[in-house]
């Protein structure tokens, strides 16, 4: 019969319709609450500050007092700073990775180190190297023309032989 419509039909359509407002209503309540941010670490930073102020944003290696090594990271238009790094292998690594331009990816090949870098936020991402290796670093994430070269390597080297 034209101009019915089947029960069944009645009740997907009406499943369905309900799965959209459940979608978009979770997208408006998240957003409203200002709950929509990174999983896990939640650390805010000026992207201005990673580039021009020093004693927020330091990039490098430090060693920690219950011996992590903490490697601050800047992810900028389109390379990492520092540039090359090199870290003992079998210990505790703390990754610490901003970027004061635009949306980055921060990924260790062969590894399960893969995180956004989302400007306005700290990205933190812990690791142990269990063995030496070199390992390429790359952005993951869009990022503009050059995004393809944003690429550096990470040498592992073995227990006590790093700076
Ligand atoms: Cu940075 Cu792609």
């Amino acid at each position: 019969m034209s101009g019915t419509v089947h029960r069944y039909e009645q009740f997907w359509i009406g499943a369905s319709m309900l799965l959209i407002l459940v979608f978009v209503g979770s997208i408006l309540v998240t957003a409203a609450l200002g709950l929509a941010h990174p999983p896990s670490h939640v650390e805010h930073l000026d992207p201005a500050a990673v580039q021009s102020d020093p004693t927020r944003w330091a990039p490098g290696i430090v060693p920690l007092p219950d011996g992590t090594i903490q490697v601050t990271l800047t992810a900028r238009i389109w390379s990492f700073r520092p540039e090359r790094l090199e870290l003992p292998a079998g210990r505790p690594i703390l990754f610490r990775i901003a970027s004061p331009d635009v949306m980055h990816g921060f990924q260790i090949v062969g590894t399960n180190v893969n995180a956004m870098v989302v400007p306005g936020y700290v990205t933190q991402v812990r690791a142990v190297f269990p063995r030496p290796g070199t390992f390429l670093m790359v952005c993951n994430e869009y990022c503009g023309v050059g995004h393809h070269n944003m690429a550096s390597s990470l040498t592992i080297v073995p227990e006590g032989g790093a700076r």
